[in-house]
This record gives C-alpha cells, structure tokens and sequence, in this order.
C-alpha cells in the first residue's frame, strides 16, 4: 500500500479529487497518510480533516529562517515516512534536501503544458492570465516528478485543454481543472502506486498501457 502524503496551499480541489478517486477505487494500492500545508487557513486542511486524515501546518513564517524552515519540513516528512510526495497546489519551494532524500518520490501537477507557462513566477490564477495574454489556442495540465529545478523534472503525463472565445483566466483555470488536473493527478497516481511507471534516461515511461 503507497502511503502518500499530499502537500497544499489553497483550495485543495486536487486533494479532493485524490481522495475520491481512492474512495471509487480508481486509485488502488494507495492511502493519504497526512496532509501538510503552509497555510492554516487552506480549505484543503478542512478537506483532509472531513477525511479523518491528519493535516500539518508546516508555515514558513515561524522559522528565524528558510533553512531552519527546510530542515524542519523534511524532518517533518520523513517522520511520516512517504512512500510517494504529492504536491497539490503547493506554493512553496521544495527543499532540495528533501528531493535528494526522497528521489523520484515527488510528484507535482502544473496547470500548463509544461515547457510553456512555467518556471518562476508561474504560479495560480497568473499561468491563466500569461496564457490568455499570449493568445495560446491550447494549454493543459502537467504531471512530473519534481528534482531541483523549478518543473524540471520527467513529465509523467499531460493533456490539453482548448482555450475558448471570451475566456477569463478564472474560467480557464476551473476548465484545465475538470478536464485535465483532476483527471490526470488521480491517473498518476494510481499508476505509480501499482508499479506501471519507471523512469529510463530521465524519460518516464508506461510499463504497460492503462485498460
Ligand atoms: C492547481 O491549478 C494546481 O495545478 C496549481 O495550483 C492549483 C491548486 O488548486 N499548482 P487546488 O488547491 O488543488 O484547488
């Protein structure tokens, strides 16, 4: 059984969309052992409490500094001893003593069809707002396995979602949401967890093909 332990900032829909996909039995061999957020106010801590899952404020701001804060957080999660780390609308930078101890174990969901629309600055409601700016046709949502550079790691899967006429970025994020995160996340997931994905000269590749 994968033990995850899913990290959120905000509204935590990808938590819930993990969480019911568990309950369907979409994903199998799996359980989410802990949720931590930066923020007590995240409605995905809520999520996780409903759940009876245990939530964890791990804020930045009461550290003196951002390596107290890093080597707190990563004793923090190898305590809970996670089989699998999902960052779900996770806003802060992962510490890289954490990716070296926990190799190709987190995973991140970017709201664009990485390359395009990531990196610094690319964060929430604004990667819908650069994608409407530029006049894109087509973005999407991503799912990779995180290393030290910022949505650098091997892609593990993607899929596009059309821009329509008149959309707001706000429109645009609550589409690539429903018809891309909330799809693609759960899939992952259930795919690490029953052993179809490896990564191969830093490409991931499907053991076998999803039925
Ligand atoms: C999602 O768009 C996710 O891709 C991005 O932040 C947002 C989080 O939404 N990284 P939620 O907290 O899962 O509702």
């Amino acid at each position: 059984m994968l033990r995850i332990v899913v990290c959120v900032s905000g509204g935590g829909t990808n938590l819930q969309a993990v969480l019911d996909a568990i309950d369907a039995g979409k994903i199998t061999n799996a359980q989410v052992a802990a949720v931590i957020s930066n923020s007590a106010g995240a409605k995905a801590l809520q999520r996780a409490r409903d759940h009876h899952i245990p939530g964890i404020l791990m804020s930045p701001k009461e550290y003196s500094d951002r390596e107290a804060y890093n080597e707190a957080f990563t004793a923090q999660m190898a305590g809970l001893n996670p089989d699998l780390i999902v960052l779900a609308g996770f806003l802060v930078r992962i510490p890289p003593q954490m990716v070296q101890r926990f190799p190709d174990r987190i995973i991140n969901i970017h709201p664009s069809l990485i390359p395009s629309f990531c990196g610094v600055g690319y964060y929430g409601l604004k990667v819908h707002e650069k994608v409407l700016e530029r006049g894109v046709k087509v973005t999407g949502a991503t799912v990779h396995f995180v290393n030290e550079g910022m949505d650098e790691g091997p892609i593990i899967a993607q899929k596009a979602v059309y821009i329509e006429e008149n959309d707001t970025p706000e429109l645009l994020q609550r589409r690539v949401m429903e018809q891309a995160e909330w799809v693609l996340l759960p899939q992952a997931i259930d795919d690490i967890a029953n052993g179809r994905l490896e990564i191969v000269d830093g490409h991931v590749r499907h053991r076998e093909s999803r039925v």
